[in-house]
């Protein structure tokens, strides 16, 4: 990056973080770039994808900054998005046919660029639940700056726990970039299991940065699709199908 395009970034910064903000996210970075691990971290403040389609979804929110329930605060993990090239790679090794019949739900859904992304890639119906009420607010400002481009898609965002999350009976791709812990992850788990248990849709579970993919390996219900790692160690992923095989029937429709 040139001191020119170096200069005007960290104004840009100053601007919209104030100070404190500006000054938490200069030791941030000459942490990164002290530890040499800069390089891994800097696509969470690449805005080419902003800039691109007009929107705010790059930069990180930690936890102290967020206005959440302290016994959630505990369990979340703070707001960074999606390396759009990592969610191609993650979203091309699920096999999932005709999109346009699934429902995309992005719990921690943050400033939606998730969302936005499963719109371009052929979802027609897309839903992020957010924690935070400040990231939700930029959520819905970022969907209706991009509703323009993606009018065939139709957008729900909810400002709230993703725990209570009420999922429906249909051909689903939930996507999961490393929102929570363990815990609460399993309780999305349950309230997936509990409406998808003895029925055939297909039901896909995109989980990146996947922390906790052990416990899924030893979940009755769900086969690895595939896992791995895309560019560097630090994005690895995983991905699951829930295919209960008690009654000897896999989940096929919807495929
Ligand atoms: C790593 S960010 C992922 C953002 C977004 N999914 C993306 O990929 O661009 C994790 C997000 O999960 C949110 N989160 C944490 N706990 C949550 C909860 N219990 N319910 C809903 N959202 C939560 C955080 O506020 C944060 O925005």
């Amino acid at each position: 990056m040139r001191p020119t395009q170096l200069a005007s970034r960290a104004l840009r910064a100053f601007r919209r973080l104030g100070p404190k903000g500006f000054f938490g996210l200069l030791i941030t970075n000459l942490r990164l770039v002290a530890s040499g691990r800069y390089r891994e971290h800097s696509h969470a403040y690449d805005r080419a994808f902003d800039q691109r389609h007009g929107v705010d979804t790059a930069g990180t929110v930690n936890l102290e900054e967020m206005d959440v329930p302290e016994e959630l605060r505990g369990r979340a993990v703070r707001y960074e998005a999606v390396d759009p090239d990592f969610f191609a790679h993650v979203l091309g090794r699920a096999s999932i046919g005709d999109r346009s019949r699934y429902l995309f739900i992005d719990l921690g859904s943050g400033k939606g660029r998730a969302l936005l992304l499963a719109a371009q890639s052929g979802f027609r119906r897309v839903v992020g639940v957010e924690l935070d009420p400040h990231l939700d607010a930029a959520a819905r400002r970022n969907i209706g700056v991009f509703r323009w481009e993606h009018r065939q898609t139709e957008f729900e965002q909810v400002n709230g726990d993703a725990t209570a999350y009420p999922f429906p009976a249909t051909p689903t791709v939930l996507f999961l970039n490393n929102p929570f812990d363990e815990l609460l992850i399993g309780k999305v788990l349950d309230n997936v299991e509990s409406v998808h248990r003895g029925s055939a849709t297909d039901f896909v579970l995109l989980y990146l940065h996947s922390n906790h993919e052990r416990m899924m390996r030893l979940r009755p219900g769900w086969s690895e699709v595939d896992s791995g790692t895309f560019r560097s160690r630090r994005k690895f992923y995983a991905i699951f199908r829930w295919e209960p095989r008690s009654d000897g029937q896999g989940a096929t429709a919807g495929r």
